[in-house]
């Protein structure tokens, strides 16, 4: 089997992009805003940047140093590490693949929904259109009862628009995707933001989402939700950013980027928050209630609150055009993400070369998309499968990532030492404390905390049954399938090409020694 040199980035500026537009996604707009105004409102803010300096940040930091010292997706990258850390890897493999096959059929009611703008097609119901006419859900959860064509469709356009993408490569595809939907995004978001900032009520949106409940801060719980909206928001946890570094030259900055990145994606998340409470302070100035009655997140934000306002503005088309466009230009260059990363780990292992591996494993993905979410019960699969897979994927397979890595194998000085070799801005002491004891900490009590309320009630007041087996079936299916796939005797038979001392295929940094710890396979 051929070995090809590993693509690379073709600019720093192109993988700041791609890093961020890989951040900046659905969580920014529709979670964000809700998280905060029901975590404290601008209280939310202080736990949210405490979460971002002590966890979000250094595991940014982490993943992009894994990432551009091995040269590899997350299996092979972790396996360097140690072998049986791979399990890791493909276990983050298996939740992106999942993660995908949903996050696709969104951006596809997205763009269903700009052409919905016009004429405000949704009625006077818009949740009544959404359920009924437009998604035709089941009433009865876990039975597909058939298709629904105004849904395959677009999410048909969706995937082939994604591999096709992929399948042009990093430098040639993602980046330059990425080079031009973010700029794109951020201009149609500032004048979506300002048009919303224009509305009456607009004052009284941003005060219910500022003032702060500075008791809020004393509960657990608002902790919790900061961390956990930094970790979704920052795609931390799923791979995507050692995917991303592992393409990056030897000499690139690791701090500088993971600060860019992250602050970029912040700053985008609390204008996400604003240009949503200004608009929802319309909503509820025009029907006369208070602002609580109208807060939404998710579906009900993007898909029925949105359309309402809409209907009530002059020359809402516009509105709508703009606030659907972004959704799914925000959307897109996460999805992108996402499934580079089960592309990536493939061509890894296998040796394969692009296309084959977009077409194939792209291609898998995008059908079990298409049969499971495009079907009249793919609103109901898609509601229990993201709650357990973001619960007790993602953030499981963080947790046992930073406990291996700084406890079990010990390795976070080496990786720290190598990450100051090219960086802007130095690692220090602080790096250790908060990978090595906050992150594990926090982590760990929000499993803890997510695990009680799951006994505690049926998420979703979905039945027992339903939930085993399209929630936690999934994420439980996700380690399963990391493990065995890690059983799978390793031959290294290309992709990656055989590396110098230094974990890379290019020279190594200035002062850098040979990774003495790197094991054969
Ligand atoms: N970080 C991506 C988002 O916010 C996954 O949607």
């Amino acid at each position: 089997m051929s070995q090809q040199p590993r693509e690379r980035w073709g600019s720093r500026a192109g993988f700041l992009f791609a890093a961020i537009g890989s951040a900046i996604g659905l969580g920014n707009i529709w979670r964000f805003p809700a998280e905060a105004y029901k975590n404290g409102g601008g209280a939310f803010l202080l736990p949210y940047l405490i979460a971002l300096l002590t966890a979000g940040l250094p595991l940014l930091i982490l993943e992009y140093t894994v990432g551009r010292k091995y040269r590899q997706s997350p299996p092979a990258a972790y396996r360097e590490l140690a072998k049986p850390a791979q399990v890791i890897g493909w276990w983050q493999v298996a939740i992106c693949f999942v993660i995908a096959t949903y996050y696709a059929v969104i951006l596809a009611w997205g763009i269903r929904y700009i052409g919905f703008s016009f004429g405000e097609q949704w009625g006077d119901d818009p949740e009544k259109f959404l359920f009924g006419e437009f998604l035709q859900a089941s009433e009865t959860p876990g039975d597909i009862g058939g298709y629904v064509g105004g849904v395959f469709w677009p999410l048909l356009a969706v995937w082939l628009v994604v591999l096709l993408i992929l399948a042009m490569g990093v430098r040639r595809g993602i980046e330059k995707a990425n080079i031009i939907f973010i700029p794109s995004l951020v201009l149609f978001f500032l004048i979506l933001v300002i048009r919303a900032l224009t509305l009456d009520g607009a004052a009284d949106g941003l005060d219910a989402l500022f003032t702060p409940d500075w008791s809020a801060l004393g509960e657990g719980s608002v902790w919790v939700a900061a961390y956990g909206q930094i970790f979704f928001s920052l795609s931390v946890g799923f791979g995507i950013m050692v995917t991303y570094a592992s393409y990056l030259g030897r000499r690139a900055d690791l701090t500088g980027s993971a600060l860019v990145a992250g602050f970029a994606n912040s700053s985008f998340e609390i204008l996400a928050g604003i240009g949503v409470f200004a608009t929802l302070g319309f909503m509820a100035s025009s029907a006369g209630v208070p602002i609580d009655e109208v807060a939404a997140e998710g579906l009900g934000l993007a898909f029925v609150a949105f359309p309402t306002v809409i209907s009530s503005m002059p020359a809402g088309w516009f509105f709508g055009l703009l606030f659907f466009t972004s959704l799914v230009i925000a959307g897109f260059t996460s999805l992108i993400s996402i499934v580079q990363v089960v592309v990536a780990s493939v061509q890894d292992r296998t040796g394969m070369a692009r296309v084959p591996a977009v077409l194939g494993v792209g291609g898998l993905i995008a059908l079990v998309s298409l049969l499971l979410f495009s079907s009249d019960n793919g609103v109901h699969f898609l509601d229990a499968s993201d709650h357990f897979i973001n619960q007790y994927g993602i953030a499981m397979a963080a947790l046992v990532f930073v406990i291996i890595v700084a406890w079990w194998l010990r390795r976070l000085p080496t990786l720290q030492e190598h990450a100051n070799l090219t960086s802007a801005v130095r690692l220090g002491k602080w790096w250790l404390v908060c990978l090595g004891i906050i992150t594990p900490l926090v982590l760990g009590w929000m499993m803890v905390d997510s695990l009680r309320t799951e006994f505690d009630e049926n998420y979703g007041g979905y039945t027992t049954d339903f939930l085993v087996k399209y929630g936690w079936s999934v994420a439980i299916g996700a380690l399963a399938v990391g493990i065995l796939i890690s059983l799978i005797p390793w031959r290294r038979t290309g992709g990656a090409p055989p590396r110098p001392p230094g974990g890379g295929d290019g020279p190594a940094a200035p002062g850098e020694t040979p990774d003495s710890e790197r094991r054969s396979a």
